[in-house]
């Protein structure tokens, strides 16, 4: 038996698609374009590259945005004045700061001083608090785009228990929230594991629904999973790769090739759950626009 594929650029691309009609809709009523602002910090490879892909995702759904290039120098006080002029400018609907930022700036300070109105990420303690009270708040994207998969797929979450590898503020936390909530996409019984967790097989093993968000290559294995599990990988890890002309290659928190034969359901790595993050930023940014959440 092998898994059967969570396809995440094709569910991405459908929801896309939906923002784009909801932003065409919205714009012909009259209204300006959804603007959001990306500012990064620095110029960590990476962080590079995901906010072009978000850039290049707002272009393709009509939303308009502009990225802050900001150097690592910069001081909290600086940056957190930029963000009260964004939090000031009607023109702008959402504001992101790419994470994660250079070790002299607090990451939770800086994220205070973004407008939970306008936090399109989901990070700001009004938003993650309202999370847990199960009250109309932008969501952390990954874990949303998680549980739109899940919705997609027709995967039961009721009553299923949900294991959560990493508690991280942006994933693993809201993650474990998000499916534990009594509302119409949770209630399911969710255990949280991280990296102070005594003997992790003994609780991934039990899963129906295992989520990975640790940052480790390949740290779940086939004899960790039941059958029939669905697994659900965040991990996106560089690992070295002389075959690859780019010198490396990216690979899960999950061995997904002896995993797939026992799980029901698997995100392949890349082209699963990244995508649905992106996708989740663009339906937040129009929420935001439309002052669908908070409306005063
Ligand atoms: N760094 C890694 N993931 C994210 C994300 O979803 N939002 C922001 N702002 N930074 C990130």
């Amino acid at each position: 038996m092998s898994a059967e594929i969570i396809d995440g650029r094709k569910v991405a691309a459908l929801l896309r698609e939906r923002v784009q009609e909801d932003v065409q809709e919205w714009c012909t009523k009259g209204n300006r374009r959804p603007f959001l602002q990306v500012i990064l910090v620095g110029d960590d490879p990476a962080s590079i590259v995901y906010t072009g892909t978000k850039t290049k995702a707002c272009m393709e759904v009509g939303i308009e945005t502009d990225t802050m290039v900001l150097q690592d120098t910069i001081s909290e006080f600086e940056l957190k004045e930029i963000i009260q002029s964004c939090n000031a400018n009607d023109e702008i609907d959402g504001i992101l700061v790419q994470m994660p930022l250079p070790s002299h700036l607090s990451q939770h300070s800086v994220i205070e001083a973004i407008d939970h109105r306008k936090d399109v990420d989901g990070f700001h303690p009004m938003n993650v608090g309202r999370l847990s009270l199960n009250q109309p708040c932008f969501k952390s994207c990954t874990p949303a785009g998680i549980m739109e998969l899940l919705k997609h797929y027709s995967i039961p979450v009721k009553s299923q228990h949900a294991v959560v590898v990493g508690a991280s503020n942006i994933v693993g936390s809201p993650m474990a929230v998000m499916l534990s909530r009594e509302n119409s996409s949770g209630k399911a019984t969710t255990t949280i594991c991280h990296k102070y967790t005594r003997d992790l097989t003994a609780h991934t093993i039990h899963a129906d629904i295992l989520i990975v968000a640790a940052g480790q290559p390949h740290l779940i294995k086939a004899e960790m999973v039941k059958q029939g599990v669905v697994v659900i990988d965040v991990g996106i890890n560089r690992v070295a790769d002389e075959t690859n002309e780019k010198g490396y290659r990216l690979v899960g928190d999950v061995d997904y090739d002896s995993v797939k034969k026992k799980a029901s359901w698997i995100t392949p790595v890349p082209g699963g759950v990244g995508p649905m993050t992106v996708a989740m930023l663009m339906k937040n940014t129009l929420l935001a626009a439309k002052k669908s959440l908070y409306p005063n």
